[in-house]
Formats: C-alpha cells, structure tokens, sequence
C-alpha cells in the first residue's frame, strides 16, 4: 500500500513539474493568446467583420486606405449607419483640445452641442464612401477576438453630409504615417507587444479571416513571396515590374510606365486599371478571343466590358491568366475564375469583368482580386506578401 501511494506521489509531482516546465516554455502561453482569425463576413463589396466598441458588438469594414476607427454617434446629423451608436463606455475620456495628442491627430477643437465643453475632433472627406464626416475623438476600449479591453482613439461621427453608402463602422488598417495617428490595430499591437503583422485570407466567396499580428501557417500552403509595401499617400500599395498575358498568338504587356502602382484596397469590390493600359487589355482579350473565327465568342467578348453576360453563355475557362511580374523575382498569377466574378439576379447567375477603367493614374487591387490568397501586411518590414490559400 505504501508503495502504491509513493507511486501515485511521484506521478503527481511529476505532472506538477511537467505542467510548470510547459508554461515556462510558453506553451501555454502561446495556446492562449495565439488567438482564432478575425472571421470575415463573406462580403463582396468590402471586408467585413465584427468588433466590440465599448461595450456593443458592431459590423464593421476593414479598411486598408484609412487608419481610423470610425463610427456613428447616437445623436448623428445626416448618418447612414444603423444601430447600435457609439456609447462611451465607463473608461472613455475626452482628447482635451491643447493636448499633444490632439496637435497630432486632431483638425479641429469642436463643441458638437452646448452642454459639452469643447473637445478635440477630427474632420474629413472619406474618398471612397462619398462621405463627409465630423468627428470627435474619444480615448475608449475595443475587443477584437480575443484580445480584450484594448485602449484605441475612437473617431464618433456627429456629422455626415454627402454618401450615403457609409452603413457600417470602419476599422481602418491602413499604414501608419508621422502625421496620422496610430491606427487602431497599430494601437492594438503595440499594447499587446505583438509585431505589426496581419494577413488577409479570402476564398473563392470571399469568405476568410484575417490573422492579427503574425502569419498563420494555417491560413497558407507553399511559400508566400514578398515585395516592397509602399506606404505613399497613407495607403499600401505594390508596384509590378510588368504585366503580361498571352493567348492565342496575342500578348498583353504593360510596364511601370503604364501602372505605377496597385494601391490595395479591402474596401473596393472590384479592381481598376488607369485608362492606357486597360484598352490595351480589352483590345487583347478581344482579338485573341476573336481569332479562333468563334463569332458568337467574339460577340459576347464585347458585351462583357460593357456589362454582365449570361454565364450559361459564356465559358470563362476560355480566357487567359494575367501575370504581374515582381522585381524580387516572383510571378502572381491571376485566373480568369478570379478576374471575372458572378452575380445572381432573379435566379440568374450572371458573368463580370473585375477589372475595370480606373478614372486616375493608380491602379486598385480590390478584394476581388485578393480571393484564393493569404495576403499578408508586414509592416515591420515594410513587405507584403502574397500566398495561396
Ligand atoms: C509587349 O507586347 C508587344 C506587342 O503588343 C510585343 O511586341 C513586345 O515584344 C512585348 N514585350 C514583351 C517584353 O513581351
Ligand atoms: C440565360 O441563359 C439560359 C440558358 O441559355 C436561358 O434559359 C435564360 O433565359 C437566360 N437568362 C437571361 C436573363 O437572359
Ligand atoms: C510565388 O512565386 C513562385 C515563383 O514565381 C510561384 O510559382 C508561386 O505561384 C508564387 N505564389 C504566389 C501566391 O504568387
């Protein structure tokens, strides 16, 4: 008896110490904070998911052009956005107007209403909604998964002229710059002491997740290839060395000269080339699809530049890869199954073309074009990466 229970003692003790020496090698650590992916919504106009702001859970938009974090008051002047409101939580505080922090941030020392003394705010047109806001900025917490009670600087709208497409809150992601402030996921990190990674998973349905401060091997197969991020104009964006297609004995090529850059936006739905080099893609799809004397083909080639096709009328099997070549010496291949994508209408599945004619000098990478890919933001490195799912 004595025997069996100095064996069940030792088997405690070491379990006790197996359990301690796990812990130490941050084991259970990792376990705990490696945290799940922010689960996106399957959105096809923009990447969406939900946070808490506060106390209430919103839908929000994950925007990679804004480094804002920005939502409706309950007391907005011309807001679009539906319930819940921006409520202060217990620990909110005011950006007090002669403060630093609001010489950085801040445009504007406001007085929304009468009662309030006067608090720092920040106003802006927001480009790709349409929209003009006026807000006032709050010190106040955010939970994101699993990371919980993170302080950030909330930008609450009490005034909205112009758009009326803002129907979310907006979780901007965008690159940081000296003058703007941290962006709420930077913010987020930097509490964590976790790097300025994230990666942005998407499938065919553009549904995925997006991993907060690292890379996650599960998000990937292969290897991911990195280019140089730019960060110009406050947004990330990737410049190809060149541009090609090949089909039926028809080449597509454009250079630097032709598309500067790919600003990368998860808050555009489809994707833009500048006005030269997407009629010289359309003129190549159109005499390379006409070639093989197909009339019906060529016919309905016309009208998918125009508008949708039928997809019971059209095969986009037929249609060749574009690939953007990189200086560091990789390929990104881009299929037709991603270029083109459906919609349904009336029980009608209908065939688009994703890339359209942009109306400036840049070229957008929407989240179309980031379907079947784990794209990655390496801010520490200034590198963005792209792997497949
Ligand atoms: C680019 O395309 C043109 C035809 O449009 C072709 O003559 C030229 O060789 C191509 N350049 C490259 C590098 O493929
Ligand atoms: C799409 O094509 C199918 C099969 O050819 C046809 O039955 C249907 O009416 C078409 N729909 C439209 C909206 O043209
Ligand atoms: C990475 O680069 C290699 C070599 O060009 C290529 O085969 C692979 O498809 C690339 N992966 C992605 C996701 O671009």
């Amino acid at each position: 008896m004595i025997y069996k229970k100095w064996i069940i003692l030792v088997f405690l003790i070491n379990c006790f110490l197996f359990v301690q020496s796990l812990d130490k090698k941050g084991i259970y650590n990792d376990n705990r904070d490696s945290g799940k992916s922010l689960v996106l919504d399957g959105k096809s106009d923009y990447l969406s998911s939900s946070i808490i702001i506060g106390f209430d859970t919103f839908k929000v938009i994950i925007d990679t052009t804004l480094n804002y974090l920005i939502v409706a008051e309950r007391k907005c002047d011309g807001c679009t956005q539906y319930p819940p409101y921006y409520r202060e939580s217990q620990v909110f505080e005011n950006i007090q107007c002669d403060s630093p922090a609001c010489h950085s941030i801040g445009n504007t020392c406001d007085k929304p209403n009468k009662y309030d003394p006067p608090t720092c705010g920040y106003e802006t047109k927001l480009q790709q909604y349409g929209a003009n806001i006026k807000t006032i900025l709050y010190r106040d917490i955010i939970s994101i998964d699993d990371f919980k009670n993170i302080p950030v600087i909330i930008s609450a709208i009490y005034e909205q002229s112009n758009g009326l497409s803002l129907n979310s809150a907006i979780l901007g992601v965008g690159p940081s710059c000296p003058t703007c402030p941290p962006s709420p996921l930077q913010s987020l990190l930097y509490t964590l002491k976790k790097p300025y990674i994230f990666g942005i998973s998407l499938d065919k349905n553009y549904f995925g997740g997006i991993s907060i401060g690292k890379i996650d091997p599960l998000l990937y197969t292969g290897v991911i290839n990195y280019t140089t991020m730019s960060k110009r104009d406050g947004v990330y964006s990737v410049s190809p060395i060149f541009i090609g297609s090949h089909w039926n004995d028809q080449i597509y090529n454009s250079t630097r000269n032709d598309i500067k850059r790919f600003i990368i936006s998860s808050s555009s739905s489809l994707s833009y080339i500048p006005t030269s080099p997407y009629k010289q893609l359309k003129q190549f799809i159109k005499s390379a699809g006409c070639k093989s004397g197909d009339l019906d083909f060529c016919s309905k080639i016309d009208s998918l530049f125009n508008s949708c096709i039928n997809s019971s009328q059209i095969s986009i099997s037929r249609f060749p890869d574009i690939d953007l070549y990189f200086e560091e010496g990789f390929i990104l291949t881009i299929p037709p199954k991603i270029y083109f994508h459906s919609i349904s209408r009336n029980n009608q599945v209908f065939i688009c073309m994703g890339i359209l004619e942009s109306t400036d000098a840049n070229a957008i990478l929407g989240i179309n074009l980031m379907r079947e890919l784990y794209t990655v933001f390496d801010n520490e490195k200034t590198l963005i990466g792209f792997s497949r799912k």
